[in-house]
């Protein structure tokens, strides 16, 4: 497969819009399809981790159809969803088949849940447990016994209870697989947290019409307030901003806005742990257009910055710029420690592996840890080439490394950008100079 080559570049700027965002994406076709009367989708990013998403409600029964800049959708409603007449392929998607998932949960529906190599891999037990409790028949069917709880899935959907669920951890994907299950049980339920993780399914939820109540460390849906049809306005996605404001930072001499992003609070602790850097960076809030999350243009000045430590509470805030926030701490004066984010290492890749393997090659000092890394910045990233292993993060992470780079690089099985950022070279190309 061709690489991706990246020259260093002298200056990152202009103005620039990104592709919707990836998380509302998935969840757009997910409420939608269960929503009772037809939804218009506006920005829905049509990267291969949507799409999927997006074939797999066709397959169980849902009418989905591309109408110009539309995604237009006829929930099902009382109808409820049919049994696939083929496995559902989620691909390189956790997001897409673990809300699924939950959403097929609560129907009379068979079906089995496969995805690539990487998704093959990852752990299902996280949400086996839950739906398990709920009532749901699911399984494992894996094959490869050496391996954890993983892919495929067989789940068996029919009537469900609420239940109280305390998480292991924090992920989104798994308070919203719940989250969804629980549309259609019997009851409330309610899934806790110590931590807080991303709130899009639980926002989207009470602008459909349903019923979710939100304190400061649990979550819980009423099933008796039904998801009617909405038109929703996707705003553009933050974590594929990052990496332009990542550019930005790390090219010395550079100035560039990035218009219309998504700016929900429990995805912002990337800016927060920059601000704490000395990044230069102001926002210009635009309201919250058509859908409860508010949205704005963001303002990057390349920075002097320094290094930091990284724990605790933010880390699932920020879990999926972390690749990112480790290249540009290689460009930063000082030490940057990042603590308790095991979670990397069950991502599309082992991405605390992988990511200092690739800073290794550009020559940076660092040292891996069980739940992190440390890194000591220098200014100094070596050109090379850089495997991206299948993971859409690395590749884009060390791209932007490349652009402050001292030569040309190359990323390897750059393909993989296509799961979350299919305009990622021509947007680069738009703002290198
Ligand atoms: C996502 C949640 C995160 C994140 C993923 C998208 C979501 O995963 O890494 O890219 O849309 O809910 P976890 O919640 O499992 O940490």
């Amino acid at each position: 497969m061709p690489g991706l080559v990246i020259n260093p570049a002298s200056q990152i700027s202009g103005e620039v819009n990104v592709p919707g965002d990836k998380s509302v994406s998935h969840r757009a076709i997910v409420l939608t399809s269960l929503a009772y009367g037809r939804s218009e989708i506006r920005g829905f990013l049509k990267s291969e981790d949507c799409l999927a998403t997006l074939e797999a409600f066709r397959l169980l029964g849902v009418s989905i159809e591309e109408k110009g800049d539309k995604i237009v959708v006829e929930g099902v409603g009382n109808s409820g969803l049919k049994s696939p007449p083929k496995p559902l392929d989620f691909g390189n998607s956790g997001t897409g088949l673990r809300l699924s998932a939950g959403a097929i949960a609560g129907y009379n529906v068979k079906a089995v849940l496969t995805g690539d190599e990487s998704l093959s891999s990852r752990p299902m037990d996280r949400i086996i447990e839950p739906l398990k409790l709920m009532g749901c028949k699911i399984r494992s069917v894996s094959k490869d016994k050496s391996r954890k709880i993983t892919l495929p899935l067989e789940i068996e959907g029919g009537s469900l209870e609420g239940i109280f669920y305390d998480m292991p951890v924090a992920s989104a994907q798994v308070k919203s697989c719940i989250l969804i299950a629980g549309l259609n049980a019997r009851g409330t339920t309610i899934v806790h947290s110590n931590y807080s993780s991303r709130d899009h399914t639980e926002r989207m939820m009470n602008f459909m019409g349903g019923k979710i109540l939100v304190s400061s460390n649990s979550v819980a849906v009423n099933p008796d307030k039904k998801l009617h049809g909405v038109e929703l306005d996707i705003p553009g996605d933050f974590s594929g901003a990052a990496f332009l404001i990542g550019a930005a930072l790390v090219v010395k001499g550079s100035g560039l806005v990035i218009k219309n992003v998504g700016l929900n609070p429990t995805r912002m602790g990337f800016l927060n742990v920059l601000e704490k850097m000395g990044a230069c960076i102001t926002i210009k809030e635009r309201g919250y257009g058509k859908y409860q999350e508010p949205v704005g243009d963001i303002n990057i000045k390349s920075s002097v910055l320094q290094g930091v430590e990284i724990s605790g509470d933010i880390i699932p805030n920020i879990i999926d710029e972390i690749p990112l926030l480790a290249v540009i701490a290689s460009f930063a004066k000082g030490r940057t420690i990042i603590k308790n984010a095991e979670e990397l290492r069950v991502k599309e890749s082992d991405r605390i592996a992988n990511i200092v393997r690739n800073l290794k090659i550009a020559g940076v000092t660092v040292i891996e840890k069980e739940d992190g890394l440390i890194i000591d910045g220098s200014s100094k990233f070596k050109g090379g080439v850089f495997p991206s292993y299948k993971d859409h993060r690395i590749a884009m992470s060390l791209a932007i490394g490349a652009l402050a780079a001292d030569g040309p690089s190359e990323i390897k099985e750059a393909e993989f950008i296509n799961t979350s950022f299919p305009d990622f070279e021509e947007t680069l190309k738009k703002v290198a100079k």
